[in-house]
C-alpha cells in the first residue's frame, strides 16, 4: 500500500503541491492526470523518493520513505521510476550498461543480469543492436522503451511511469499501453502513471487523481471522471464518447467497453438483437 499524507511542496515560495492525500493498494493502477503544469512530476519526484516535501510524506507498507533507516533499501529494491526525459536516465556507454546498472549497485550476479536482460529485451522486443547502441544514438521512443527497460528489468514491485507515451506516435504508444498491462497481469505489481490528458491510459485505471495547479480537484474511478470530463475541463476518450451517444439513444454498451475491437463486438450484437427484434414483428 502506497498512501502519501498532507503533502505540500514548493521550490520558491509559492506551493505547487498543496494538501495532497491518497492511497494506492497493492496490484492497483492509479492515474495521476493533470494539465500542463499543475504538479505531477514534481508529484512523481516525491513518490520515487527524490525530494522530499515540505511538509507531509509517503508511506510504503506502512514505512516512511523519507525516514533515513527505511529508505535505501525500500526505495531501490520496490520502487522504479521512467521519469518524463528517459534521456536523462540514460547515461552509460552503452544501452546493455544502463539495463544492468540498478542490479550491478544491487550486486547482482553477471549472469543473473545477462538472463533478466535477455528477458526484457525480449518482452519489449529490443534488438541486440540497440542494446550495444550509445543512448545518444537511438530515436526518442527507442529512448524510452530502454527506460522501460531499465525499470521493468528489476520486476519492481511498484512502477510509476510519468507521461509515458508522450511523444510517442499512436501505433507505439498503444504498444507500449500494451507492455505495461501485461506487466501488470503478469507480476500484479502496483502502477502509477501520469497523464495531462484523459485518453486511453485512463481505461486500465483503478482510480484517477485530477491535479489541478497542484491541488487534488477529484480522486475517482475512470467511470465517474469520464462524466466528469467537461466541467474538469477535459475531453473524454473517443471510445466513451461514442458509446455515451449510442446509450443516450435507448441503447446499453456496457461502459467499460475501452477498444475498438470491444466495441466492434458490442455494435455487432447491437445490430443483431435490432435484426431478431425485426424478424418478429414480421
Ligand atoms: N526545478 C524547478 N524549479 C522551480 N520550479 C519548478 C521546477 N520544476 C517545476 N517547477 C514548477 O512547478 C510547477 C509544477 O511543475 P511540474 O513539472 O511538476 O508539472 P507537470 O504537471 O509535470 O507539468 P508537465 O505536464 O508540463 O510535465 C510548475 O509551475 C513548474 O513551473
Ligand atoms: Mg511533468
Amino acid at each position: 500500500m502506497i498512501h502519501a499524507e498532507n503533502i505540500y511542496f514548493k521550490y520558491y515560495k509559492e506551493y505547487v503541491l498543496k494538501n495532497i492525500n491518497f492511497s494506492v493498494k497493492n496490484g492497483e493502477i492509479f492515474g495521476i492526470i493533470g494539465k500542463t503544469g499543475s504538479g505531477k512530476s514534481t508529484l512523481v519526484n516525491i513518490l520515487s523518493g527524490l525530494v522530499k516535501p515540505d511538509e507531509g510524506t509517503v508511506f510504503i507498507d506502512g514505512k516512511n520513505i523519507f525516514n533515513k533507516k527505511e529508505s535505501g533499501n525500500l526505495l531501490s529494491k520496490k520502487i522504479s521510476t521512467v521519469f518524463q526525459h528517459p534521456e536523462k536516465q540514460l547515461f552509460n556507454k552503452c544501452i546493455y550498461d544502463d539495463i544492468a546498472f540498478s542490479m550491478k549497485n544491487q550486486n547482482i550476479p553477471e549472469d543473473i543480469i545477462k538472463k533478466n536482460i535477455t528477458e526484457v529485451c525480449k518482452f519489449l522486443n529490443i534488438s541486440d543492436d540497440i542494446l550495444n547502441s550509445s543512448p545518444f544514438c537511438i530515436s526518442g521512443g527507442e529512448k524510452r522503451k530502454c527506460a522501460l527497460a531499465c525499470a521493468l528489468v528489476t520486476k519492481p514491485k511498484i512502477l510509476i511511469l510519468d507521461e509515458p507515451t508522450s511523444g510517442l506516435d499512436a501505433y507505439t504508444a498503444n504498444k507500449f499501453l500494451n507492455y505495461i498491462k501485461e506487466y501488470h497481469n503478469k507480476e500484479k505489481s502496483t502502477i502509477i502513471f501520469t497523464s495531462n490528458s484523459v485518453g486511453n491510459f485512463a481505461y486500465l485505471c483503478d482510480k484517477i487523481l485530477i491535479l489541478d495547479n497542484g491541488e487534488e480537484k477529484i480522486l475517482d474511478k475512470p467511470e465517474n471522471i469520464f462524466k466528469k470530463c467537461k466541467e474538469l475541463g477535459f475531453s473524454a476518450p473517443n471510445i466513451w464518447q461514442i458509446i455515451s451517444i449510442i446509450n443516450s439513444k435507448g441503447y446499453n454498451i456496457p461502459e467499460k467497453t475501452s477498444t475498438i475491437s470491444e466495441m466492434q463486438e458490442n455494435i455487432w450484437k447491437l445490430i443483431k438483437e435490432k435484426e431478431v427484434e425485426n424478424k418478429c414483428k414480421i
